[in-house]
């Protein structure tokens, strides 16, 4: 059986690289299926158990080949991020789109950067001081209960794969909506490398059933922007 398991994608990729030596091509895809097999068991255990990102991601999370593949640009561009506004991002985690959101709305805007886990806060806060950005405002909360924010508060609001990880996502986005000034809108970000990533209509349904109102996509399926509005 792993016979026939190394040997099979050694005879398929043989045309796509061809000339590699078996000494490279075996240990190759050796590494690729075990990978494989981790994302699909993370992938299960996450179906059936949700539970926050481990904090010790952090770094991970705010790495150069992450943002690459989802720069905070996206979140940006979609949400016409302009100096002055006020915005509210649920799971912020180290600050990854945090700092660059914050910059945007720069000077007068701010940020109130919800996360669930305190070691979270703490690397944002990191950040904060190393890159000098003020207009954040940390807040220890879970989002699916209720957030220490007045009511219409918020021109925007995000969040960045998350969703997923919060058990009752339609209380979380109702709360969100609760923040957001009428005619705010939400963005919601998701990669398909992420074991939790949700095909944009399921996070249609979960949006609508809180009484957000679908208006764009930006990307495709595999990295999307999914925007609301109140
Ligand atoms: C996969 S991380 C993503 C962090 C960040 N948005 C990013 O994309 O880099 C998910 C984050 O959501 C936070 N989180 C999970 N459940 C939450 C909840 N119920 N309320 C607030 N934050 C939550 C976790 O603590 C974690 O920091």
């Amino acid at each position: 059986m792993l016979h026939v398991m190394i040997r099979l994608p050694v005879v398929m990729l043989s045309p796509i690289i061809p000339g590699l030596s078996i000494w490279i091509e075996v240990p190759l895809i050796i590494l690729l299926l075990m990978l494989l097999y981790v994302f699909v068991l993370l992938k299960l255990v996450r179906r059936f158990f949700h539970f926050p990102a481990p904090a010790f991601i952090g770094r991970g999370l705010d790495s150069r080949p992450r943002k690459r593949l989802q720069p905070p640009s996206m979140i940006i561009e979609a949400l016409g991020l302009e100096s002055g506004m006020a915005v509210l991002e649920i799971g912020c985690g180290p600050g990854t789109f945090t700092l660059d959101v914050a910059k945007a709305v720069a000077p007068d805007g701010i940020v109130y950067a919800v996360d669930i886990q305190e070691k979270m806060l703490d690397q944002l806060r990191t950040r904060m001081k190393g890159q000098s950005v003020e207009n954040i405002m940390p807040i220890l909360a879970d989002a699916e209960g209720r957030i220490p924010l007045e009511s219409e508060t918020c021109d925007r609001a995000f969040s960045v794969t998350v969703l997923p990880e919060i058990p009752d996502r339609v209380k979380a986005l109702a709360e969100i909506g609760r923040i957001l000034k009428t005619g705010g809108l939400y963005g919601d970000a998701e990669l398909v490398i992420d074991p939790d990533w949700p095909l944009p209509r399921t996070v249609k349904k979960w949006a609508e059933a809180a009484g957000l109102k679908h208006q764009s996509m930006r990307g495709n399926p595999l990295r999307y922007v999914l925007v609301f509005s109140k």
